[in-house]
């Protein structure tokens, strides 16, 4: 017990502080597992089993209901991804309009099956299912950020801005409440 105990996972006391915030505008902390799993993610770039355990700590749920969480929502990563995780919407609004075309492009451009990590560590990319933003597909996210109305030619030139200007796409839970956080970096639209 006194080595497993050791070998506890402890994030930065920011994180630490933040969970506790968190738990504390709940009357059941169980329902801060949600933001516990982003909390953790952002601290280790994914959700590890070491997070899933530390998560599982922090609200009192056993790691098999954590784990229940983390595999149903895209937005929390299994597995390490790159800077910039881009996630392309598969289902059938997307699909209809292009979406394997997206796919097609992604992969020649960056040259990784999904799940890879280019070798400069800036992009990955997997399919995903509904981002709930059927009406302007064919369209992914990336980090945090959803772009809309997709084509070849504007997905490519968005990994390019992206490349050159490595902006913040990704919303912190840790320095900000939850929605806020992400700057107007002009990537809301490709201009
Ligand atoms: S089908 Fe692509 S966002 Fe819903």
């Amino acid at each position: 017990v006194t080595n497993q105990k050791a070998t506890e996972l402890r994030l930065s006391d920011k994180a630490e502080t933040r969970i506790e915030e968190v738990k504390a505008l709940y009357p059941d902390q169980r329902s801060a597992v949600m933001a516990a799993l982003y909390i953790a993610q952002e601290e280790l770039g994914y959700v590890s089993k070491e997070a899933i355990e530390w998560v599982s700590r922090k609200v009192d749920m056993a790691p098999v209901h954590v784990q229940e969480v983390a595999t149903f929502y895209t937005m929390y990563y299994k597995k390490p991804v790159a800077k910039y995780h881009i996630q392309l919407c598969r289902t059938l609004s997307c699909a209809l309009r292009g979406m394997k075309d997206l796919s097609k492009t992604v992969h020649e451009k960056l040259k990784v099956a999904p799940g890879e990590i280019t070798s400069d560590g800036l992009f990955s990319f997997e399919e995903v299912e509904c981002l709930g933003s059927c009406g302007t597909g064919p369209m992914c996210q990336i980090n945090d950020r959803f772009f809309e109305n997709l084509d070849a030619e504007s997905l490519l030139k968005l990994i390019d801005k992206i490349a050159k200007e490595q902006p913040n796409l990704s919303l912190s839970t840790v320095n900000d409440s939850l929605g806020e956080g992400l700057p107007e970096a002009g990537f809301s639209q490709l201009k």
